[in-house]
């Protein structure tokens, strides 16, 4: 963390609680959220919840997010949600380029761009996720890859660079696994995208917040976030149950005081 940017701690529901369920959930962290000012805290539900959250979490500090979202803006796109759609939804976020999009439904570095365009096009403020398999990481590499996740969407972030915005260093081998990157290797891939990101734009690097993802928990948080360009965390699993979620928001809230 450093105290120039302010830390967001994001949580990634996926495929899980999409109905009246969500409720409970986001108004106990909405809870939480009021009372740990200087954190950022965005959940992003599925579609299908984002409506009724919106209702539910209006005025107060929580910020809704979509996980995913199309580069047009309307028309034959069947199954597909445009960056106009989400923010009139109540969303303020939106996840692109996950890794389970890039594996599973064919979001390619240029896709992701495009997705990223579309989100600043409709002030939503994307949240750009990149990171390296198992076997990139064996073979050695890791920064390669993530040179070349970046280098495609970097001119659109730079051509936003005042706008609100994170990346997700998320390594997918850290991903629902229970395996996170160690402190040191997550604070090498961080510094190396800040400093990437620095050949381009200075501005864009010294305030763009780089989150890590990958088998957050309460237990890791403090260590991962202690990182000096670690700025906050992307939590799948642990964020679909306040007695996970809560203590990875207070040991955030807690490296701000100190
Ligand atoms: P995880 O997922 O916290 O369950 O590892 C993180 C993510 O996919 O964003």
């Amino acid at each position: 963390m450093n105290p120039s940017r302010r830390p967001l701690i994001a949580g990634n529901w996926k495929m899980n609680l999409g109905g009246p369920e969500s409720i409970g959930l986001a108004s106990g962290i909405a809870r939480v959220a009021r009372e740990l000012a200087g954190l950022d805290v965005v959940i992003c539900p599925p579609f299908t919840a984002l409506a009724a959250l919106a209702a539910e979490l209006d005025g107060g500090p929580l910020r809704l997010g979509a996980q995913n979202v199309h580069s047009k803006t309307s028309g034959a796109f069947t199954g597909e949600i445009s960056a106009d759609m989400l923010v009139a939804t109540g969303c303020t976020w939106v996840i692109v380029g996950h890794s389970e999009r890039r594996q599973f439904f064919g979001d390619t570095d240029s896709w992701v761009a495009e997705k990223a365009q579309a989100a600043f096009k409709a002030k939503l403020a994307p949240m750009v996720c990149v990171g390296e398999t198992e076997a990139q990481r064996e073979a050695g590499e890791t920064l390669a890859v993530l040179e070349r996740q970046l280098n495609a969407v970097l001119p659109v972030l730079v051509a936003h660079a005042r706008a609100p915005m994170a990346i997700a260093y998320e390594p997918v081998w850290a991903i629902g696994t229970g395996k996170a990157a160690g402190p040191a290797d997550a604070e090498e891939a961080h510094a190396f995208i800040r400093k990437y990101i620095a050949g381009t734009s200075e501005e864009l690097a010294a305030r763009v917040r780089v989150l890590y993802g990958g088998s957050v928990t309460g237990a890791n948080a403090r260590d991962l976030l202690g990182c000096a360009n670690v700025d906050g965390a992307l939590v799948g699993g642990a964020s679909i149950a306040i007695e996970k979620f809560e203590p990875i928001l207070r040991a955030s809230h807690a490296l701000t005081l100190s």
